[in-house]
């Protein structure tokens, strides 16, 4: 019989919609339903049955299709939102954030380079030889400096206006011409990004990723409460149809991308899709968050989306790829209405880079030392890709000849997290493609950072370590 037969109207649309809705599989042992819910959703979002981002039903709908109390499904949300699972507000719906593994309950891994101890793959750092030397002259030069009080104040205009130039000519170099009154400095690109997102954003807002995407990103969005929503990738970076579906199915205004050798996967977006992605960001009134830390690296790259789709872009770089990671300068570009935003979202955190930082970098641009320090990154990071395509012979991975990192796909025979447990007990990191998945889907692969390690012995040494893994299907090779 038609089980909507008989019923009122709005009493149909429920029964409707709660039948096609997500259930979950409730323990039959257990006293407490509404613990029994959120064990539920802990188990789907475990198994991937939920993804990040996906809306649980309303509660009233659920709670009837389960002939539950509301209160009950209420509770349930409540213990799930505690235990890290959901996020949501009262009229927004809930929904599945980033699982909470994203953000290390003690605290990031530490980034200090050690002589001894396991070779570390697992941070994608470049080199800081050469920028050592170029410093002692600069800070020479700097303490005949007569004006050397400025630097010590905060913001003075005197030292801020150079400094924004300086930025200006620096991202000119990459194809971005944009005006230094269009530019925020910041602390580095982190800064940038998580400032770009605090003032674009509102909780439980969607940000559409890449599905593999920056990790710190996702716990940006965690602590952000934003859903993080997947755009499938191919060989070249994002795909454009699937980056206008994330787009529409999610409602999202804001959208973070690495177009310019993308981390994890090393892939670099063509001037074609660039002019794509920037097509539907204007149509579909997107806000793209471009960042391109990485942007300096490639001897040849296209330009950047932000010169595509100016009014639509916020365009974050930072000088510690090209220059050295701990000159911690980070350069916004945004357009006129959401630059001060993000102005006062990087001073709420700490007002602006520190002044002689900043001047450091500068220098560096206008003198040259910037450019050659850069050449020195290349050179660096060229060598550790030819180290790696020696000891890692035939065998298909991702890289780019400047790129920091390398993508390596495991045989079948080798689960991700089994090889990157094998790898670690033979002394040697590296990271777990699924740490960078946002979907589902979890990716058979690990990253290798290749120019974190000082020493390129270390380097070949654990290169030998991650070819002989491949090469035994589980045992090392002598
Ligand atoms: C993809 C990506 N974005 C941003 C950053 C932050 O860079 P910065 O050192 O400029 O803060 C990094 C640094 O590792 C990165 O890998």
């Amino acid at each position: 019989m038609n089980a909507l037969v008989g019923l009122p109207w709005h009493r149909c649309n429920f029964y409707i919609a709660a039948m096609a809705i997500w259930r979950p599989a409730l323990d039959p042992d257990s006293s407490n339903r509404a613990t029994a819910i959120a064990d539920a959703i802990a188990a789907d979002v475990a198994s991937g049955r939920l993804a990040v981002g996906d809306r649980l039903p309303p509660q009233r709908i659920l709670a009837w299709a389960l002939g539950l109390s509301p209160n009950t499904v209420m509770r349930a949300y409540d213990e799930a939102r505690r235990r890290g699972l959901v996020a949501g507000e009262v009229g927004r719906g809930t929904y599945v954030r980033v699982p909470a593994p994203a953000l290390p309950r003690g605290g990031l891994t530490p980034l200090s380079r050690s002589e001894d101890g396991p070779v570390d793959f697992s941070r994608n750092l470049p080199f800081t030889g050469a920028a050592a030397e170029e410093l002692a002259a600069t800070l020479t030069e700097l303490g005949k400096e007569p004006g050397l009080a400025d630097f010590l104040d905060r913001g003075e205009e005197r030292v801020r206006a150079p400094q924004l130039a300086a930025a200006a000519a620096f991202v000119g170099r990459i194809g971005l011409e944009v005006p230094s009154s269009s530019i925020a400095l910041a602390n580095g690109g982190q800064q940038g990004v998580f400032s770009a997102l605090m003032a674009l954003s509102r909780p439980g807002d969607a940000l559409v990723v890449e599905a593999l995407t920056y990790q710190p990103v996702m716990a940006m969005a965690l602590h952000l409460g934003l859903r993080l929503v997947p755009a499938a990738m191919d060989g070249e970076g994002v795909l454009p149809d699937a980056f206008e579906a994330a787009v529409r199915r999610s409602g999202a205004r804001l959208a973070y991308l690495m177009p310019t050798l993308h981390t994890p996967t090393t892939a670099t977006l063509g001037l074609d899709r660039r002019r794509e992605i920037a097509a539907i960001a204007e149509r579909r009134e997107v806000t793209i968050i471009e960042d391109d830390v990485f942007g300096f690296l490639p001897r040849e790259r296209p330009v950047p989306i932000a010169a595509l789709a100016s009014s639509r872009t916020v365009f974050v770089t930072s000088v510690s790829k090209s220059m050295a990671p701990g000159l911690r300068v980070g350069y916004v570009a945004a357009p006129g209405p959401l630059l001060s935003p993000i102005e006062a979202a990087i001073a709420v955190s700490s007002w602006m880079p520190p002044p002689l930082m900043a001047e450091i970098a500068r220098r560096w641009i206008v003198d040259g030392t910037g450019a050659r320090l850069n050449a020195a990154q290349q050179a660096h990071a060229a060598r550790r890709q030819v180290l790696a395509r020696r000891s890692l012979g035939n065998r298909a991975y991702a890289a780019d000849p400047q790129g920091l990192h390398l993508w390596l796909p495991l045989p079948p025979e080798w689960p991700v997290s089994s090889f990157v447990a094998a790898a670690h007990e033979a002394g040697v990191r590296v990271n777990a493609g699924d740490l960078f998945a946002v979907g589902a889907d979890k990716p058979s692969a690990v990253r290798l950072c290749l120019s974190h390690e000082m020493d390129d012995r270390r380097v070949e040494e654990g290169l030998t370590v991650i070819a002989s893994l491949l090469a035994g299907g589980g045992r090392i090779v002598p």
